[in-house]
C-alpha cells in the first residue's frame, strides 16, 4: 500500500486528481472505476474543471441503491451526472453504472461483470471507505472474494447516507455493488478518504488485520493500493511518520506528475 497524507481534505483531493488526470492523459482509453458520496466531490469539481479528453475513457460506478430509478434525485445516476459527466466530454455509451431497477438483479450483476471484462477490466478504481469500513457497498462480513451482487446496507451506513435522503427511513435497504473480488482486480485501487470520522476505519483498513470485519483491509491484498488521506483521516495511523517520510523520499520516477 501507498499511503499520502495531505494537510487538508482539498490537498488530499488534489492529489487524487493529480493520479486520474494522469491516467487519463497517458491512457486515453483507460477504464476508470468512480465511486460517490460526499468525498470524491472536491475532486471531481477539480476534474471537470482540468478539461482533459474524457471522449475515450470507459466509467464504471462501484454501486447503485436497488429500487431507485436513475431519474430519482439520490440515485448515483443522477449524482454522477450532476457532480462529473455532465461537466466532461465522456461518451455516454462508455458510462456504466448498476441499474437500480432491473427486473433481474442476478442476470444484471453477472452482465456487469462481463462488461467491466469485456472493456479491458478497470485500469484504476476510485474508492471511498464507510464509517464502518465498507468499500463500495460492501459492508462488513462481505466475502473478501465477492462479485458484483445485491447487498443490505447496515443500519450505520443507513444513518450515515440519511443526510442525502432527508431521512432514514427514506434511505433504501438494499444496493446493487461490486464486489470485493471485483475491487481487487482493478490494476490500481485509489482510495480517498478524509475527516476525523473515517479515521478509525482506515486505521483497520491499514494497519489492522485483514479481515472481512473491515472491507477496505482486503486491499492489503491489492497489487498497487494507493490510500489518500487527509490528516484528519491519517490520525489514528501508528506509523504515519513513515509514510510521509516515504511519499517525500520518492526517487523521481515513481513521482505524481504535478498539476
Ligand atoms: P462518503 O461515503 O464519501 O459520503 O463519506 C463514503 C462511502 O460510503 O464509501
Amino acid at each position: 500500500m501507498e499511503i499520502i497524507i495531505q494537510p487538508s481534505a482539498e490537498d488530499a483531493a488534489e492529489m487524487a486528481e493529480r493520479i486520474i488526470s494522469n491516467l487519463i492523459i497517458t491512457n486515453p482509453q483507460a477504464v476508470i472505476g468512480l465511486a460517490t458520496g460526499s468525498t470524491p466531490l472536491h475532486l471531481y469539481r477539480r476534474l471537470a474543471a482540468k478539461g482533459l479528453d474524457w471522449s475515450g475513457i470507459t466509467t464504471f460506478n462501484l454501486d447503485e441503491y436497488l429500487g431507485v430509478g436513475a431519474e430519482h434525485p439520490q440515485s448515483y445516476h443522477a449524482f454522477m451526472q450532476e457532480n462529473l459527466f455532465r461537466h466532461v466530454n465522456v461518451d455516454a455509451k462508455n458510462v456504466h453504472l448498476p441499474d437500480g431497477m432491473t427486473p433481474d438483479p442476478e442476470t444484471h450483476c453477472h452482465a456487469y461483470e462481463e462488461k467491466i471484462r469485456a472493456a479491458g477490466g478497470i485500469d484504476l478504481q476510485l474508492l471511498g471507505i464507510g464509517t464502518d469500513g465498507h468499500i463500495g457497498f460492501n459492508e462488513p462480513t462481505s466475502s473478501l472474494s465477492s462479485r458484483t451482487r445485491i447487498k443490505t446496507l447496515t443500519a450505520r451506513t443507513r444513518r450515515d447516507n440519511a443526510r442525502f435522503f432527508g431521512s432514514e427511513k427514506d434511505v433504501p435497504f438494499h444496493v446493487i455493488t461490486m464486489g470485493i473480488g471485483t475491487i481487487l482486480e482493478s490494476r490500481t485501487a485509489l482510495l480517498l478518504a478524509t475527516g476525523e470520522n473515517k479515521a478509525e476505519a482506515v486505521e483497520g483498513a491499514v494497519e489492522g488485520a485483514l479481515t472481512s470485519m473491515n472491507p477496505a483491509s482486503a486491499l492489503q491484498l491489492h497489487r498497487r493500493a494507493i490510500i489518500c488521506l487527509d490528516e484528519a483521516a491519517a490520525s489514528k495511523l501508528q506509523r504515519r511518520d513513515y509514510y510521509r517520510w516515504v511519499f517525500e523520499n520518492k526517487p523521481p520516477w515513481q513521482k505524481i506528475p504535478p498539476n
